[in-house]
């Protein structure tokens, strides 16, 4: 694919070295700025967190934490370390912040690590009504090493289903529950859960993978107060490098650092760690403080959007940046409509219909609104969504294009 339109300083050097690579580089960058990003979990960092990203840091190898590391030389990466830490825990009012989790998985495994013991039990979403791999897939470390119990979501409401949450902790008394999901569009009550782990006896991990970047900037409920950990990913709504964190109050600080390292990890990534501190100072200001609310006004109106358009939207509507939605009554099942969506330039994601026969969509508006769409943009993405689907393709690649066109996500 002949790429010419997008020319970085970065670009440049790689096209002099090796530019079989140059064009894979610029070749995604086309593809991003050409095409609609619906995937809820993924977004736009900015030019600085890139750069952070970019930079000499990368070469650093700094194993263990500020003023205790197994190498010479990490005076400086130390630093950059600590001010992640600070700002993360001012960002969410946290006692402790761990910034070295490679992933949002590899947060799990820790706070796993820290609380519990193979053969615990585990209270979590269930995997088909939207638990994440770590919350006990038989495919994944989680349902090898736990014992995991699924909760689930009502099958006429789409919402998780409390008496069932309360049941199943009395009856199975875990070690731990779990909330957090990769698919629910409501915000989680996370009061709820703490007085049930109370009860039971249990810890209260919440995976705040995906409000995250909102409680960031206060358009979600910060699970903070309530949860023993908090695991969250930082390249979501929160904008930030692709990466994991962990909260946790001052008493289980030192079990979690552990838990990151030596026990799950080995050298941190400094140059995420410093991007990481990039996106949080950005994540404190009004701009992202606005950019949150934004996300959450597009998403409301994208979903009645696809409502009126036919489609089912669980739960009825959003209180997130996340929809997800059954597009079988415009006679089409959700994986032949993210193909048919793809080719015409919305991308988005899959997921599992908790009580459906078939797999629907899951769409989120964190790339959109950073870009600078608005409302009037989510109605307009609504419609032409409902018109591909009723097989229009070639006609809503052309809209597709151009409204990304109009809306480059980094126009200098
Ligand atoms: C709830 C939840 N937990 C964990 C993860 C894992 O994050 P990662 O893909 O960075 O490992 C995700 C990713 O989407 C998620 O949504």
């Amino acid at each position: 694919m002949p790429v010419t339109r997008i020319r970085t300083p970065e670009a440049d050097v790689l096209r002099r070295q090796d530019p079989e690579l140059a064009d894979i580089l610029l070749g995604e960058s086309e593809r991003q700025a050409s095409t609609l990003q619906l995937i809820a979990a993924e977004n736009f960092t900015s030019p600085a967190v890139l750069a952070a990203l970019g930079s000499p840091l990368a070469n650093k190898y700094a194993e263990g934490y500020p003023a205790a590391r197994h190498h010479g030389g990490c005076e400086i990466v130390d630093v950059a370390e600590r001010i992640a830490i600070d700002r993360a825990r001012s960002l969410f009012g946290a006692e402790h912040a761990n910034v070295q989790p490679h992933s949002g998985s590899s947060a799990v495994l820790a706070a796993y690590a820290a609380l519990l013991r193979p053969g615990d039990t585990v209270l979590a979403l269930g995997l088909p009504h939207g638990g994440h791999l770590t919350h006990g897939s038989p495919a994944n470390f989680s349902g090898r090493w736990f014992d995991f119990v699924g909760y689930g979501v009502d099958a006429e409401t789409g919402l998780i289903d409390h008496d069932q949450v309360r049941t199943l902790a009395r009856t199975h008394r875990p070690k731990a529950i779990v909330c957090g999901s990769i698919a629910y569009p409501r915000h989680l009550d996370y009061a709820f859960f703490r007085e049930v782990a109370d009860e039971t006896g249990a810890y209260l991990i919440a995976d705040a993978a995906h409000p995250i970047g909102l409680v960031a900037g206060g358009a979600a409920p910060s699970p903070v107060p309530y949860a023993d950990i908090v695991c969250a990913t930082t390249h979501k709504v929160l904008r930030g490098p692709r990466g994991g964190m962990i909260l946790c109050g001052a008493e289980l600080a030192e079990r979690v650092d552990r838990a990151v390292f030596p026990f799950t990890q080995g050298g941190a990534q400094m140059h995420t760690i410093a991007a990481k501190a990039v996106a949080f100072g950005e994540a404190a200001t009004p701009d992202y403080r606005a950019y949150t609310h934004q996300v959450v006004a597009n998403a409301k109106v994208l979903a009645a959007g696809l409502a009126a358009e036919g489609l089912v939207v669980t739960t009825g509507g959003t209180d997130t940046h996340l929809i997800t939605a059954d597009p079988s009554p415009l006679g089409v099942d959700g994986r032949t409509a993210r193909g048919r969506l793809a080719a015409a330039g919305l991308v988005l994601d899959c997921c599992a219909l908790p009580h459906g026969e078939t797999r629907g969509l899951r769409l989120g508006t964190a790339a959109l609104t950073t870009q600078g769409m608005g409302e009037e943009e989510m109605a307009y993405v609504a419609g032409l969504l409902a018109r591909v689907l009723r097989a229009d393709t070639q006609q809503g690649r052309a809209e597709a294009r151009e409204l990304a066109g109009r809306f480059p996500p980094y126009p200098d």
